[in-house]
């Protein structure tokens, strides 16, 4: 599709007054095909040409002679229109396609650069929670798109290890954890103990004051409070570790808040070296007040530090360490203050790489029925919220199609698959409802839907049975349905480009359920196995890049593309 665009372009920088790239990302592809292939809008020219966008797409489209591959052009209203020749179309797309196999969508864009994704990050001694999984589910497709797009990506989990919280822990293990001695320990357990800690601490106020000189301990080295404090660290990434193999999720590194606990202090004196750093209530801060923000907290006034040292430390670590051109932080919507806060202070500190610092928002995940609730009932872990989307993914095999191979496996393709699509699928600042009836439905805006389609697809490929050949006659895919569905799989590659600049995997969701809906049109209007052996051989050839187009996409997303269903 490049290809047309690329022809368009430089038919219409000989006319007018705008950079190459401000041309091409005006153009837009009209809903109806009887409209043309591809369109101009004028509204930004009428300001500088004082007419209006109908008569300047009059002039232009006069102006402007058809070169192959464009067999037409036409003004419609304050739009150029442009008809492209339609075997060429289909040609090149599925042409390329063909070739390109699953690399189909790849580009080197970003060849030679590092971004760095932030992502999922949850906090040790407690439960995964839902932003977590947010997190986990967008920051992957990122990774993904990213990657896909020639750029050097490392994925990292900034586990939250570090902070007074885990004094509080300590201590509460020592007085309290020995009631759990006789099982391993889990995360379950811990969450116990923390409270059981705010529970005691609401009649003894000393407690806190033992959190506190415990967390000292742990900040400078104490051996009995790193092992304890270790434990707590094996046991739940454990616990995580299950969770992002269920989901396919690998990270290039683990390195959480605890690991920059030796360079904090480096970071401090640069910052107060900067001579931005204030003293108030005996804690030292940042002052933002010029920049509309309350103040950024950099040691309290124990002499600990903060979320936000840390933060700052780590990306002073990772610009040492990766070099990075951009820097991807996924977290939710609530912490927006703490990234705008940490950001200024790199911008005050003089790193003129602040400004490649993005903090990727997200909204909420709720649930339909108010809490997360599974058949079980109770409070929700997110592993009991995967492992049932697998069993009612069973169950829904089990009555349609029972005989189907290797059900478990594919079950939890589509269960898993089912969750994450539903959590993409909506536009990352919104929040998402999450309800059970509308994810696993196979025939919604769903998962299970668009790999339904791709293993309908396999199914007529092997039912066809006889292996590709090249020398298609491009000239019968010529109806409408099968142009448009042609059209959009051409529009992969600049829907990739689109999701990256925008770090938004619904544009790969809604991209996917929009080929799924084309291939249906096209499916429900073409007989694609006939007697006729040349029109056969063209549809099969559209049904593999389809088929292929639909898997690449899937992939991005970090789902599987089952062959059957
Ligand atoms: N652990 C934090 C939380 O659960 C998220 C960390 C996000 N990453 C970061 N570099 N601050 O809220």
């Amino acid at each position: 599709m490049d290809h047309f665009i690329k022809n368009i372009v430089s038919l219409l920088k000989e006319k007018i007054d705008l950079p190459e790239d401000g041309i091409k990302r005006l153009i837009e592809i009209p809903p109806d095909p009887k409209m043309g292939d591809y369109a101009f809008p004028c509204y930004s020219l009428s300001k500088t040409l004082k007419k209006s966008p109908n008569v300047i797409a009059t002039e232009l489209s006069n102006a402007i002679h058809t070169v192959r591959p464009i067999a037409e052009i036409k003004a419609i209203g304050p739009y150029v229109n442009f008809f492209v020749e339609k075997e060429t179309l289909s040609e090149i797309t599925l042409k390329t396609i063909s070739e390109e196999r699953d690399n189909y969508g790849i580009r080197s864009a970003g060849k030679g650069k590092t971004v760095i994704v932030d992502f999922s990050s949850p906090n040790i001694a407690k439960h995964l929670a839902v932003h977590h999984l947010r997190s986990a589910l967008i920051g992957n497709a990122i990774y993904h798109i990213y990657k896909t797009l020639g750029y050097r990506c490392v994925g990292i989990n900034h586990l939250g290890d570090w902070g007074t919280q885990f004094g509080q822990l300590i201590v509460a293990y020592k007085k309290w954890g020995g009631e759990n001695a006789h099982h391993a320990y889990t995360v379950t357990d811990l969450n116990d103990l923390y409270v059981k800690f705010h529970q005691e601490a609401e009649k003894d106020p000393g407690l806190e004051d033992e959190a506190r000189e415990w967390f000292k301990k742990l900040e400078s080295g104490d051996a009995e409070a790193k092992n304890i404090w270790q434990h707590f660290k094996d046991i739940s990434l454990k616990e995580f570790q299950k969770i992002y193999d269920m989901l396919g999720i690998h990270f290039d590194a683990f390195v959480g808040e605890s690991f920059y606990n030796t360079m904090v202090q480096d970071t401090v004196t640069r910052i107060k070296e900067k001579g931005i750093t204030k003293v108030s209530e005996q804690a030292l801060i940042v002052d933002l007040e010029p920049y509309h923000m309350p103040p950024c907290l950099l040691r309290k006034k124990d002499d600990t530090t903060l979320y936000a040292t840390r933060d700052i430390a780590a990306a002073e670590y990772r610009k040492k360490t990766y070099d990075f051109d951009k820097m991807i932080y996924v977290v939710g919507s609530e912490q927006k203050l703490h990234f705008n806060q940490f950001f200024k202070v790199l911008e005050l500190m003089g790193y003129n790489w602040a400004n490649c610092c993005v903090h990727v928002d997200f909204g909420l995940m709720k649930f339909k029925d108010g809490k997360m609730s599974t058949r079980k009932g109770k409070v929700v872990l997110l592993e009991d919220l995967l492992v049932e989307a697998v069993e009612r993914i069973k169950e829904i095999i089990e009555e349609k199609n029972p005989s189907l191979e290797n059900k478990e496996a594919i079950a939890r393709d589509v269960g898993i698959g089912a969750v994450i699509f539903a959590d993409l699928c909506t536009k990352r600042s919104k929040d998402v409802v999450f309800d059970w009836d509308e994810a696993l439905n196979f025939e919604g805006e769903t998962g299970p839907y668009v790999q339904y389609t791709h293993a309908r697809l396999c199914s007529i490929l092997r039912k066809f049975g006889k292996p590709m050949t090249a020398d298609i006659n491009f000239g019968l895919l010529k109806e409408d349905e099968t142009v448009i569905l042609i059209k959009n799989l051409g529009q992969f590659p600049s829907v990739i480009m689109k999701a990256a600049e925008f770090y938004e995997p619904s544009l790969i969701c809604n991209y996917l359920i929009d080929v799924c809906a084309s291939l249906n049109r096209f499916y429900n209007a073409h007989r694609v196995l006939s007697d006729d052996a040349e029109l056969t051989k063209a549809r099969i050839l559209l049904v593999n890049t389809t088929r292929q187009v639909i898997k690449n996409g899937l992939r991005l997303l970090g789902m599987q593309a089952p062959e059957r269903m």
